[in-house]
């Protein structure tokens, strides 16, 4: 009769233990008991950048990277791609459920109701140079937000975390857009509670004097892009979220921390490098020497865009941007470097480096393409990935709360340093 359980023999005592298996995992602290004496701290495992650790049972997203598939809360992305929308998919993520009419209806209310901000805001943004990023005043005005909701600090009271949760989502997109109006040295323009949530970051990003409307392909493509950025499970500005909320710290200081996460061009910031990377090859001719560069620089040069930790196949997500970049191009006109994204990605797939390392494009590789035809400054990039993971990480977030297996994020570690030596002045130091 087989068991759930793993026996291992300690072959420096020759001592055999046996430890639990479930959901196909052992729990780390199991491995404690085995010590080769009683002094002997215990077993731990080594793993850096966490390649074979659950930090946390989930129930939000599933992610099958081999198979290259993506669900939220058992909907897989293409249906909600193809159906949904973003408040419907923030809503199903942080509840569980997608939302019935009378719960839709309340949840897109209450949405619109908290874009505003506090005017302050504007002076903190007026604080920036003239080409600060817009991540990094993003990232500091909502971190900022935590100064101006303090009772935010209440992080185990279900009834505040929904109300932050309102404010975070509903404000980021006004953030957002006031950092580029910031960057472009435009007035801030600000929400506009009779149009959606696309809608109305549009209307903050590009209002001139008169009246904007934004072209209704174009609000369904931002929307498809949010709804297939909103979570992606236990990523780096995830991993971030919860990490820094299991302090207790407050969901703005929190969120703030998984943008800085989220900033890096390993991360969020790659939809940027790839547009920097695409412009910088130029030109198809340009594209085999840049790939013989990438297999010969030993990983330092990179194709920005390609790879993932978790899918060895295609991106569920770029196959769904690449067909949509076509309904774009018909309104904004075919952004001349797509030509060498799809001439990198063919000549990537048929390259043994490529194949041999399952590296596919990820999400990022078209996303970019998409925003600059829709007139997005590259900048604005990671921070478009920003406002729909927002939704992400407070689902998570608040799973993280409500999971009584959580404590304060505290890994351990392997020392290696110095033994323990005594001090020596610095006129005895030569
Ligand atoms: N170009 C060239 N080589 C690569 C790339 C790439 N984009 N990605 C991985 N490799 C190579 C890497 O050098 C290594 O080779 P070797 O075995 O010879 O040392 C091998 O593939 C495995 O790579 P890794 O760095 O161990 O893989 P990882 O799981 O630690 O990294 C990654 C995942 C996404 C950081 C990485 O693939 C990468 O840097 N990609 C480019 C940046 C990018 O597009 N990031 C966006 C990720 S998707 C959006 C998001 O969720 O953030």
């Amino acid at each position: 009769m087989p068991k759930d359980s793993l026996t291992i023999t300690d072959n420096r005592t020759g001592q055999s233990y046996e430890v639990p298996i479930e959901n196909g995992t052992i729990k780390a602290i199991d491995l404690r008991k085995i010590k080769t004496d009683e002094k002997d701290f215990g077993l731990m495992t080594y793993d850096p950048a966490y390649t074979n650790t659950a930090s946390c049972k989930s129930r939000v997203t599933y992610i099958d990277g081999d198979a290259g598939i993506l669900n939220y809360r058992g909907y897989p992305i293409e249906q909600l791609a193809e159906q949904g929308t973003f408040l419907d998919t923030a809503y199903l993520l942080l509840n569980g459920e997608l939302p019935s009419q009378a719960q839709a209806t309340e949840w897109t209310y209450d949405i619109t109701h908290h874009t505003m901000v506090h005017e302050n805001i504007k002076e903190l943004l007026d604080g920036f140079r003239y080409d600060a990023h817009p991540m990094g005043m993003l990232m500091s005005t909502v971190a900022a937000l935590s100064t101006f909701y303090p009772e935010a600090k209440d992080v185990r009271d279900k009834a505040t975390r929904r109300t932050q949760i309102l404010r975070l989502i509903a404000k980021i997109p006004t953030l957002a857009a006031f950092s580029y109006r910031h960057l472009m040295g435009l007035p801030y323009a600000y929400p506009d509670n009779d149009l959606g949530y696309c809608a109305n970051f549009l209307q903050m990003m590009f209002r001139m004097a008169r009246g904007y409307q934004p072209s209704p392909v174009l609000e369904r493509a931002l929307e498809v892009l949010f709804i297939l950025h909103a979570d992606h499970e236990q990523n780096c500005s995830t991993s971030a979220m919860r990490g820094v909320g299991s302090s207790e710290a407050d969901p703005y200081s929190s969120t703030a921390a998984a943008i800085a996460a989220l900033y890096g061009p390993l991360h969020g910031g790659a939809n940027e490098m790839v547009l920097r990377m695409l412009k910088e090859i130029g030109s198809k001719d340009a594209i085999p020497a840049f790939i013989r560069e990438v297999k010969t620089s030993g990983g330092e040069v990179r194709l920005m865009g390609f790879g993932h930790r978790v899918y060895k196949n295609y991106d569920p997500r770029a196959k769904i941007i690449k067909r949509m970049a076509d309904q774009v191009f018909e309104v904004t006109g075919r952004n001349p470097l797509l030509d060498i994204a799809l001439e990198l990605e063919r000549i990537a797939l048929e390259d043994e480096y490529f194949v041999k390392r399952k590296l596919y494009p990820n999400v990022d590789f078209y996303s970019g393409l998409i925003y600059q035809a829709m007139g997005f400054p590259v900048d604005m990039f990671p921070v478009l990935f920003a406002i729909p993971r927002t939704a992400g990480w407070l689902a998570q977030w608040e799973e993280m709360l409500e999971d009584k297996d959580q404590k304060i994020a505290r890994p351990r570690q392997v020392y290696l340093g110095a033994a323990r030596r005594d001090y020596v002045p610095l006129a005895s130091r030569g």
